[in-house]
This record gives C-alpha cells, sequence and structure tokens, in this order.
C-alpha cells in the first residue's frame, strides 16, 4: 500500500440542467461523513456553464463534518486570452473557482480531433497557470484488438512529458480510460487496468522517480458503484473518472464509499 490518497472524480460531460447541476452539486456536498475515516478527493466536472453556481452550492455547503467537493472543467484553451471565439482560458476558469481540468479526453481526442500535440499545450497552458491537468489516455477497442495498447498510450502521454517534462506532472493527475469501456458497461478488468496503470507509472518514473511514486492514476470507463472497490484495490489504481455514475449522487457516493 501507498500512501497515496485517492481521488474519485465525476465527469458530468454534456448533461443535465443549471438546476441539476446545483441540485447534483447540493446533495455530494450536504453528504456528512464520519470524522477520521480516509475519505478519498472528491472533484466534479460539472460544463462550463454550470461550473459558476455549482461552486457557489458547494461553498455555502462547506462546513466541517461535510464532504469536501472540488471543482473542475471539461476542457481549456491553449491560448492566454484574444480573439477565440468559443474559447475558455485558464484564468477564467481559476476565476470561476476550478482547481483541476480535464486534457485530452477521448471524446475530444476523438469527437473534435485533439492531437496529441494540442493536448500537450492544454496541459502545459494548465499547469503553468496552477490549475491541476488531469490528463486522460486510453485506446480505441481495434487497438487493443491488435495489441497496441501500449503504444498508443505510451504515444499519448510521451506528447506531454516531450513538451511539458516530467516535473510539470508533480502536480498532475493521469486518467487511463479504454476507449472501449467509457459509456459502454464494458468496464476493463481490474487486472486489465492494472497491467496499464503499471506501464503509465513507469514512463513517469523514467524522468522522475519520485513524482512517479506520489502521482495518481485514475481509472475511468464504466466505474460504477457495485464495481469501484475492485479496481480501486489494485495497487497503481488510485481512484476513478467517472463519467455516467457520477450523474446520481448516490451511485456515485457508493463509488467514493468503495475507496
Ligand atoms: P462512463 O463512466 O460513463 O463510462 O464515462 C467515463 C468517462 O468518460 C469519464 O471521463
Amino acid at each position: 500500500m501507498t500512501d497515496r490518497r485517492r481521488i474519485v472524480a465525476g465527469n458530468w460531460k454534456m448533461h443535465g440542467s443549471l438546476v441539476s447541476a446545483s441540485e447534483l452539486a447540493g446533495a455530494l456536498a450536504a453528504t456528512t461523513h464520519e470524522a477520521g475515516r480516509g475519505l478519498p478527493e472528491v472533484i466534479v466536472f460539472p460544463p462550463f456553464p454550470h461550473l459558476d453556481a455549482v461552486r457557489r452550492v458547494l461553498e455555502e455547503a462547506e462546513s466541517a463534518g461535510t464532504l469536501a467537493v472540488q471543482l473542475g472543467a471539461q476542457d481549456l484553451s491553449i491560448h492566454e486570452q484574444g480573439a477565440h471565439t468559443g474559447e475558455v482560458s485558464a484564468d477564467m476558469l481559476l476565476d470561476c473557482g476550478c482547481s483541476h481540468v480535464l486534457v485530452g479526453h477521448s471524446e475530444r481526442r476523438t469527437g473534435l480531433r485533439e492531437s496529441d500535440e494540442l493536448v500537450a499545450r492544454k496541459f502545459h497552458r494548465a499547469a503553468d497557470h496552477g490549475l491541476i491537468p488531469v490528463l486522460c489516455v486510453g485506446e480505441t477497442l481495434p487497438e487493443r484488438r491488435a495489441e497496441r495498447t501500449a503504444e498508443v498510450v505510451l504515444r499519448q502521454l510521451g506528447a506531454v512529458l516531450e513538451l511539458c517534462g516530467g516535473n510539470m506532472f508533480e502536480r498532475a493527475v493521469l486518467a487511463y480510460e479504454p476507449v472501449w469501456a467509457i459509456g459502454t458497461g464494458h468496464t476493463a478488468t481490474p487486472e486489465q487496468a492494472q497491467q496499464v496503470h503499471t506501464l503509465l507509472r513507469g514512463e513517469i518514473a523514467r524522468t522522475n522517480a519520485k513524482i512517479a511514486v506520489g502521482i495518481r492514476i485514475l481509472y475511468g470507463g464504466s466505474v460504477n458503484g457495485a464495481n469501484a472497490a475492485a479496481l480501486f484495490a489494485q495497487p497503481d489504481i488510485d481512484g476513478g473518472l467517472v463519467g455516467g455514475a457520477s450523474l446520481d449522487a448516490k451511485e456515485f457516493l457508493r463509488i467514493i464509499a468503495a475507496v
């Protein structure tokens, strides 16, 4: 066992309304917990237009005996500011109370054709501004079937290491999200996930052994209250990045309880 504090993160993707996002945040933040129990860090990633409302709900609910929930965004611009219609800058996210930001989610890599290089520049922008980047990597089903998983995830991670260097991972989080497991109900087995997590940690260790020991590597892809405990029991799985199951407060709390 290591002393890496676990993380349970909820990516709300493009779901919900201002009202439902506020209610969900309220339900999480109102959850009481027994003092002294090893709680994970909890982070939610609402859509941009809901960030401010969620922040206010979380701040109002914050008190000693309730769950501390941090705020993150689902994307950021590589640009500082300027004529970039539709883009959202790192400073704007900090203004909204965000501490974390997702970079390289497969739905952006695939659906919006974000390249490894663009993802690396987003990671750099986030870390440079004091946001904690959560770098997502993962292979598609044809890539897994062709036994290219290692090659793909190392290429995705390698692009960031090349641009940013290993030291920029000191405050970063990694997430292994096999594309074939996202939203499909086909969760990777704990052993499949552990194998990739070990590989990723080993790759970080090649540039900085100390950071590799401390970095949290989350698993994402059809995590739910029933399968979370077995996944989190693996030595290199430091928590989960949860999509669908994070939209239901009870189910998300079951995952938190599995830590
Ligand atoms: P699901 O948990 O819905 O499979 O989504 C995972 C994910 O993409 C989190 O970023």
